[in-house]
């Protein structure tokens, strides 16, 4: 993997899971990074926590300055703040859809829309969506998620195509099921954690959910300079789930 020493980082949703996961292999990589969330305080040195909350634009553009003043600039963001919902066009009222679309679609339009002024800049531009497996798989009792998803992946495409000639590239990452705290609280709500626990494991073609850091390790690639002639691009990290 190629070092990232040098380059300047903002990660939305940084403060826990896959975003974490990424904001510290980021900084592992020598990336000066900032982790923009509604929990800032949840992060600790060297990673720079900004309050934002990816459903106010003003918010969204007070942070990204922010991050842009105090590192010098910026070269990568990962959208990556997302909320989940359960149930089939039946079950979601219309409230919560709005509420998904807001953070999952609309939380990813704010913030590039804030940063592309910085990253054309840049002469490593990079923005990478954490999408899901979600937005091109029927998964049951997920229409409202898999909405959204496949929403995130049609504008990373149109993303890819607008800002390509400006030097940005953009891709996503649909990871399966991944095991973050998000995961973890979904099986708390279950009658029996550890069964339903097992249920998740035994449904993936590994026999394992997907590891943050595996995720992590996907949306640094896409990130960074080695991955330069990559744009447009949905990079499956499923333990197979998806292809098998
Ligand atoms: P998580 O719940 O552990 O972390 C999500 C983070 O986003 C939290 O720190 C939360 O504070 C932040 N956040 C939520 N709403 C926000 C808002 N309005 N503004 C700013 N920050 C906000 O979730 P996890 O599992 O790490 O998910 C991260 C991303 O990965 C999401 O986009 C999710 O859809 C996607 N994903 C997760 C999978 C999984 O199985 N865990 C599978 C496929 C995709």
């Amino acid at each position: 993997m190629t070092g990232l020493s040098g380059l300047r980082a903002v990660v939305t949703g940084g403060a826990s899971g896959i975003g974490l996961a990424t904001a510290r292999a980021l900084a592992a990589q020598g990336a000066a990074v900032a982790v923009l969330d509604l929990d800032p305080d949840a992060v600790s040195e060297p990673l720079l926590g900004l309050r934002a909350d990816v459903t106010d634009d003003a918010s969204v553009r007070a942070a990204v300055e922010q991050a842009a003043e105090r590192l010098g600039g910026l070269d990568i963001l990962v959208n990556n703040a997302g909320i989940g919902a359960v149930g089939t066009v039946e079950d979601n009222p219309d409230e919560q859809w709005h509420r998904v679309l807001d953070v999952n679609v609309l939380g990813i339009v704010r913030t590039t829309r804030a940063a592309l002024p910085h990253l054309r800049r840049s002469a490593h531009a990079a923005v990478v969506n954490t999408c899901s497996i979600g937005a091109t798989a029927g998964l049951p009792q997920r229409a409202l998620y898999c909405a959204s998803k496949g929403a995130v992946l049609s504008l990373t495409l149109a993303m890819a195509a607008d800002h390509v000639r400006e030097g940005v590239r953009v891709n996503c990452v649909n990871p399966g099921t991944a095991d973050t705290p998000w995961v973890g609280r979904l099986l708390d709500a279950a009658d029996d954690p550890e069964a339903e626990r097992a249920a998740l494991n035994a449904r993936q073609p590994m026999g394992r959910l997907v590891t943050a850091d595996e995720v992590a390790a996907a949306i640094v690639y896409l990130a960074s300079p080695a991955a330069a002639s990559v744009t447009g691009t949905a990079l499956a990290v499923d333990g197979g789930m998806q292809g098998l």
